[in-house]
């Protein structure tokens, strides 16, 4: 007789950080000996990490957990976990809006997985959300690709944006130590990880709550220095890191990802807004002046460097000369990429509880218009590419067309080439692009490079 072994599935909502603990939780989940299963109808332990970032967003757990809640009616043995962001605002009152919920945890409690599900298991309803220190993770994560990986090296923001949950439910920022990232680092080099991004909220604030200053009164782990610590770690060929703020990015930074060759020349600064009053207002501590600044400096060190950034349309009282900024800068920086969304109140945030909210067809109206600016933006930055060798790390299939291969540029546009992916994944090519479109490329590959052996 055969034992089939339980079965789990995991949907993720929201930013990297959500997806890096997703992993890590279905790492745990594995360990346990639960099997994944892409199907949720076809899983005993489901477990939806959630995302509040936008009303929308929130709403979409909603949809998904009513199906699921429906299903435990008819099959009681089902384990229904709501983790991450929502998890974190909502607490016990989630659970009087879907009794049917076995567990319901913060993002802070992500390596705690396993003892919370013991108690599930031993009867329990669980509602994990209090702030604790987060633990070192030990269980191997269980990563969904073989090529990147994600290293979290800061958890949650000290900032106070207006507008923003994300203090709320990712807390206090704490730092983990060098030594823990580089040792993770190490062992994914082993691997064969290729990649690495370095993941914070506010990656500049890194260090920040670590004990030690130097002699000038520095703290003594920075960002910068955690790049200089981890920047040669065998077999990782490539590093990246995101979310940077404007208010506390330096040219020290700068000039290490310049002068470190595995950084990659590509830098995600929000901007969230080209004027100043708003800035004011959103409380985040710069002006468009500064922005500039640092994208000037960023290009004096390295000309070809990829920006990409976030920004907000309709936040309260904006006025459509303080919009027209926001193009005006967008214009003038022209980026690569940028995710722009129309503000959404969100609960225990200030910005909220004003009365100057602006009306959803002025959002909308104005969304439309600066996506339509990026796109334009994005197509004449891809223009650069044409005819030029890039360096591609592959990492897939193209999903649309099995006879091509894909991955990313250095700068972090998507590439897609003929070739078979069996040889390919993995590999560093170099490749001759003859099709630019505003966010992807195509090209010839000209020359395949083993990876360096570990
Ligand atoms: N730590 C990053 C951003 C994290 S949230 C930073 O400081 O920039 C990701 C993005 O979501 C933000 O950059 C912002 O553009 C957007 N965002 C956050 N709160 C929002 C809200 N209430 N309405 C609309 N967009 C929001
Ligand atoms: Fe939110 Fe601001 Fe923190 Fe970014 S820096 S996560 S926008 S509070
Ligand atoms: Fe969303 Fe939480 Fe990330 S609110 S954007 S998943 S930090």
């Amino acid at each position: 007789m055969t034992t089939s072994k339980r079965r789990y599935h995991i949907t993720t909502f929201g930013c990297q950080m959500n997806k890096a603990d997703s992993e890590r939780m279905a790492g745990i989940l594995e360990d346990m000996g639960f099997e994944f299963c892409e199907d949720p109808n076809n899983a005993e332990v489901i477990l939806y990490n959630t995302c509040t970032i936008r009303d929308n967003a929130e709403q979409k757990v909603y949809s998904y957990l009513g199906r699921q809640a429906k299903r435990k009616h008819e099959q009681p043995d089902l384990t229904l976990v709501v983790a991450g962001c929502v998890a974190q605002q909502e607490g016990e009152a989630l659970l009087r809006r879907v009794p049917e919920l076995d567990l319901v945890m913060g993002p802070q409690h992500a390596n705690r997985l396993k003892d919370l599900l013991e108690s599930v298991f031993a009867g329990n309803q669980v509602v994990a959300t209090e702030a604790v220190h987060i633990m070192e993770d030990i269980t191997q994560a269980r990563r969904d690709s073989s090529v990147t990986a994600w290293v979290n090296v800061i958890y949650g923001c000290n900032e106070r944006c207006t507008y923003c949950v994300v203090p709320n439910v990712r807390g206090v920022e704490q730092s983990r130590t060098p030594e823990a990232i580089r040792a993770e680092m190490e062992q994914l080099g082993q691997q064969g990880y290729r990649e690495i991004t370095l993941l914070g909220q506010n990656i500049d604030a890194y260090g920040r709550d670590l004990p030690g200053v130097t002699a000038e009164g520095r703290h003594l782990h920075t960002f910068t220095d955690l790049l200089y610590y981890v920047h040669d770690v065998p077999g990782v060929e490539r590093l990246r890191f995101a979310t940077s703020h404007p208010r506390y990015f330096t040219e020290r930074l700068i000039k290490a990802c310049a002068e470190l060759p595995k950084v990659c020349e590509h830098f995600h600064i929000p901007f969230q807004s080209g004027d100043n009053q708003l800035l004011k207002a959103m409380a985040r501590g710069y002006t468009h002046e500064k922005y500039r600044r640092i994208i000037d400096t960023i290009r004096r060190y390295m000309p070809d460097a990829s920006i990409s950034a976030d920004a907000i349309v309709g936040f309260p009282g904006e006025t459509e000369e303080q919009f027209e900024n926001t193009l005006k800068l967008v214009d003038d920086i022209g980026f690569d990429q940028l995710n722009t969304a129309a503000y959404s109140p969100r609960p225990g945030t200030p910005a909220a509880l004003w009365e100057n909210q602006l009306s959803e067809e002025v959002k909308s109206d104005r969304l439309q218009r600066l996506n339509h600016l990026v796109n334009v933006k994005a197509a004449e930055r891809s223009q650069r590419y044409m005819g030029r060798i890039e360096e591609v790390l592959v990492e897939d299939q193209n999903p649309k067309d099995k006879t091509q291969v894909m991955g990313r540029t250095r700068g972090n546009r998507l590439t897609f080439f003929t070739g078979d992916i069996n040889q390919l994944k993995g590999q560093l090519v170099k490749v001759k692009i003859n099709e630019v479109r505003a966010f992807s490329l195509t090209g010839e590959p000209i020359e395949m490079r083993q990876a360096l052996p570990v």
